[in-house]
């Protein structure tokens, strides 16, 4: 096989040249763009992050309020698509709806085809942000059995999403400030995370040159998974399963034994504490102050308690990730479990499409092409059924 390296699982092997995300996992560090990411959760909006993400500069007052005024007009989608999302089982998984429907969008808009063209890839990035909020709160409905809310321009983008989900009577769902700000953090957090799983699903479809939605469907795809975007609802299905305080030593030592994974810990690249997922923890605190505090809360603060002293997490460098504390704020939202991976690819859409953007633009990408290391048989005569 001359000079080719067998790398199954890209572990050490760059697929991309990319200037939109950095990180040190030894340091923990995590850039959008260069903007430290606890800057950014501090400081910025989901919506100006995604137009970082994209245009790789923080927008000034004019290119933002233009930005907004796009994406607010595009929230809307075709009626078919609501027709079409409410043709699935009453029980569909919220996530499979979407990657359905994102994919479906390619029908209502075959212009995207078209990625040559600037503009053309302008206006299918501003209408994959602004309708995936529609298809997720669409996909939460039809999950409630509730009737589709549709879109209200008048607010913004936490905030329009937040009404399509809870809005129950003739006025506008208003959500108390704290847990509005709190899902915006949780978004700027989610947007972007280099050459993830989904991302490389997305970038290596979309190196096909297909269409930016049948790209997006395919990040949704690999985020349903338990492992990446599906962890945030694993972890929340383990921390009821543990149901006490107590508990959390004997399951510890069923990890430890190889039974199971301890979701929400470890990553491929962080070998230390995830950044997000200490400024996720003290905005669960400020959603509790609101709702209440998850009785699942104590529990996880035991797994980790008890995780980060052991030497089996220790030695193996396993530290709480973004998912471990993400869904005890999505569960105090009201949201069920199935919920969670789509709550995550709202915001991982910006960063889907600013690397597919930056990937069609890329001179030295050529279609995503790996090689292999054969291990079957080679050249047998064909052996007639009579004889076999
Ligand atoms: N619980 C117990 N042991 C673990 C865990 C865990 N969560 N994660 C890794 N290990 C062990 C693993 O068994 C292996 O042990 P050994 O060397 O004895 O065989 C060692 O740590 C190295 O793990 P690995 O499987 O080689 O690591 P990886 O880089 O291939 O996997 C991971 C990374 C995130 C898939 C993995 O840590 C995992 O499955 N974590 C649980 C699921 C999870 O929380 N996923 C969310 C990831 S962050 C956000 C996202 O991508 O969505």
């Amino acid at each position: 096989f001359g000079l080719m390296t067998y790398d199954p699982a890209f572990t050490n092997t760059a697929s991309c040249r990319s200037a939109i995300t950095f990180i040190d996992g030894d340091a923990g560090i995590l850039e959008y763009r260069g903007y430290p990411i606890e800057q950014l959760a501090e400081q910025s909006t989901y919506i100006e992050v995604a137009y970082l993400l994209i245009h790789g500069e923080l927008p000034t007052k004019d290119q933002l309020d233009q930005w907004c005024q796009e994406i607010t007009i595009h929230t809307f989608v075709h009626e078919n698509v609501k027709s079409f999302m409410q043709g699935f089982r009453h029980d569909a998984h919220p996530m499979g709806m979407l990657c359905g429907s994102v994919g479906a969008l390619s029908t209502f808009y075959p212009d995207a085809n078209d990625i040559q063209d600037p503009e053309n890839r302008h206006i299918q990035t501003i209408r994959l942000i602004a309708k995936m909020p529609t298809l997720a709160a669409f996909a939460f409905r039809h999950a409630m059995g509730q009737p589709y809310v549709y879109p209200d321009n008048d607010l913004p983008y936490p905030g329009n999403f937040l009404n399509m989900m809870y809005k129950m009577t003739e006025l506008k769902y208003e959500p108390d400030p704290r847990v509005a700000r709190a899902l915006d953090v949780l978004f700027i957090l989610h947007a972007d995370h280099e050459q993830n799983c989904s991302t490389n699903a997305v970038r290596a479809v979309g190196s096909s040159q297909v269409d930016p939605y049948s790209a997006v469907a395919a990040g949704v795809a690999a985020l349903y998974g338990p492992l990446h975007g599906g962890a945030n609802e694993a972890v929340l299905r383990m921390l009821a399963r543990i149901q006490t305080k107590d508990n959390v030593p004997q399951f510890i030592e069923g990890v430890k034994a190889g039974n199971e994974k301890l979701m929400g810990f470890g990553h491929r690249v962080y070998k230390n504490y995830d950044p997000r997922a200490r400024i996720i923890k003290a905005a669960a605190d400020d959603v509790f102050e609101v709702t209440g505090v998850n009785p699942l809360l104590e529990i996880a603060l035991e797994l980790e308690k008890i995780a980060l002293e052991d030497e089996y997490f220790v030695s193996r460098k396993l530290y709480p990730n973004v998912d471990f504390y993400s869904g005890l704020i999505y569960e105090a939202l009201g949201l069920p479990v199935s919920m969670f991976p789509v709550m995550f690819a709202i915001p991982r859409t910006s960063g889907w499409i600013a690397q597919w953007l930056e990937m069609v633009q890329d001179k030295e990408q050529k279609i995503a092409r790996p090689r292999q290391i054969y291990t079957g048989e080679r050249t047998r005569e064909y052996v007639p059924m009579g004889s076999r």
